[in-house]
């Protein structure tokens, strides 16, 4: 039990630190539960200082989803790929953020959620390369850097220890960027819940432009993430729905823990790559576009954990991205079905309309479950309303493409149940935007 005056003292610091003075922004995280917002959030100090384009928006939402494809296919075959091709530095920045209040007493930083990532980096004082808000180490009481003979070190990748052993530092790549970090431990407080002697990666030096500014909150279920470190609290059980992206002004939330999961709600069997334990990797089965099942070769979407090959569910990709012969089969039935014929590209959008269309739903059929997209996840329209797309996209054909990754885009407005001791994910439709 958390005593009413620390969660007093919580609350009223909160406030103070109000993100900024729109009365929407204070929290209202309460109990297991955290408000999720869009990085563009009105809430949000990441958003652009000068709002882009639609078109730039979508473009750049793009460049930022090959890099993440880059990395994801990089993890599934344990095998570094050739950065793409950029005239530009790609910035990697994931699109929703929690708060999160770090040390003692507390301060709020805003990270990013990522469920295809383990372990929590915070960028801390004194660190070359990560802008914005750091947390300062020497203001709280209850930080420490954990020492090379900790049993965590062992866990980190590249550990490496200075002369007198006092720190755990390493090093590892994470999209185009290298990272190099101390393992330390401090208190983390997510809403109400107070999580002492949490272990994670205080930066101290980032390259390139993929490491989020505001820092990871790794929902992977690998040796150092959150779920691991907070068994008792939340059993490796938690919950988001994802407000719209076109609905700043809303919240969506974070429920972690198993109190307050919906009830109602269809479940598939996560599937786990022992070669990459963390990804949650779920056993899609076909495709339809309207009412037919669209023709894909079972190998383009089987599950095999020697090649990596398979369907992640993933917090940080924008856009569902569909091994080639997968998209194809769907892209064409959906061309078939809208029937106008003046069909243009937008970027890697390769089905779009100038003309206002009536689409088909699809319908994700995993086993045991199917999930019928209504259009608000399935199409992109232009601030202006003169051209709409189908908001996904074939795999990077430069990557090793046999990773289909279904999206944020495609989750909006869903609550997306990750029920890990029972190895199941359940999806059911909540409007939160
Ligand atoms: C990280 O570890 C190095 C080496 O011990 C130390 O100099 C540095 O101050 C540490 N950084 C923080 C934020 O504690
Ligand atoms: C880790 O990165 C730091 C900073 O770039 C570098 O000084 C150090 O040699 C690297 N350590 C390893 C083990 O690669
Ligand atoms: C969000 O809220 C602000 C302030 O209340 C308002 O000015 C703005 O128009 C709203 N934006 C949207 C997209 O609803
Ligand atoms: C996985 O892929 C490998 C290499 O292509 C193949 O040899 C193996 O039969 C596949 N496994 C399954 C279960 O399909
Ligand atoms: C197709 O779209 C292009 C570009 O918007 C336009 O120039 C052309 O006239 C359209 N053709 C038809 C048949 O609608
Ligand atoms: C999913 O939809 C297909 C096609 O309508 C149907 O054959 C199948 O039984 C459905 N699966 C579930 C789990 O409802």
């Amino acid at each position: 039990m958390r005593s009413h005056m620390f969660s007093l003292v919580f609350l009223l610091f909160s406030v103070a630190q109000g993100l900024n003075l729109n009365p929407k922004c204070e929290t209202r995280d309460r109990g297991s539960n955290l408000q999720v917002f869009h990085v563009y959030s009105p809430c949000s100090p990441f958003r652009p200082s000068k709002p882009l384009s639609w078109e730039e928006d979508v473009l750049q939402t793009q460049a930022k989803d090959q890099a993440r494809l880059q990395y994801l296919s990089s993890l599934v075959a344990r095998k570094s790929v050739v950065p793409i091709a950029s005239g530009r530095q790609i910035v990697q920045s994931p699109t929703y953020i929690v708060r999160a209040n770090v040390g003692t007493p507390p301060q709020t930083l805003l990270m990013a959620m990522d469920t295809s990532n383990d372990a929590a980096w915070i960028p801390c004082t004194g660190c070359t390369g990560c802008s914005s808000t750091v947390f300062d180490t020497a203001k709280s009481t209850t930080f420490q850097n954990l020492g090379c003979q900790a049993a965590q070190c062992k866990q980190v990748p590249n550990p490496s220890c200075d002369a007198t052993g006092s720190s755990c530092m390493f090093n590892m790549t994470y999209g185009g960027s290298t990272i190099a970090a101390n393992l330390s431990q401090d208190t983390i407080t997510l809403a109400t819940d107070s999580v002492p002697s949490y272990t994670f990666g205080c930066l101290q030096k980032t390259t390139g432009n993929s490491v989020p500014p505001q820092g990871l909150l790794g929902l992977g279920r690998g040796p150092l993430s959150l779920l691991s470190q907070t068994q008792d609290l939340y059993q490796s059980t938690f919950s988001y729905c994802l407000p719209n992206f076109r609905s700043l002004n809303f919240s969506g939330s974070l429920r972690l823990g198993p109190v307050g999961q919906p009830l109602k709600i269809k479940y598939t069997p996560l599937l786990k790559n022992p070669r990459r334990p963390s990804l949650y990797f779920v056993n899609l089965i076909g495709i339809l576009v309207g009412s037919k099942v669209v023709d894909i070769p079972p190998s383009a979407i089987a599950f095999n954990a020697t090649t990596g090959a398979g369907t992640i569910i993933d917090s940080g990709t924008v856009f569902t991205r569909l091994v080639d012969p997968a998209y194809v089969a769907v892209r064409d039935e959906f061309r078939r079905r809208v029937k106008v014929t003046n069909v243009t590209s937008l970027g890697g959008f390769d089905t779009c309309y100038n003309d206002p269309i009536v689409a088909p739903t699809i319908t994700l059929m995993f086993a045991g479950m199917n999930v019928t997209l209504p259009q608000d996840n399935l199409l992109i329209h232009s601030t202006a309303g003169s051209i709409t797309c189908l908001a996904m996209a074939s795999a990077p054909a430069n990557v090793n493409s046999v990773l289909n990754v279904i999206a944020n885009m495609q989750q909006q407005n869903h609550r997306i149940l990750f029920d890990v001791p029972n190895s199941r994910l359940g999806v059911a439709r909540e409007l939160c935007s």
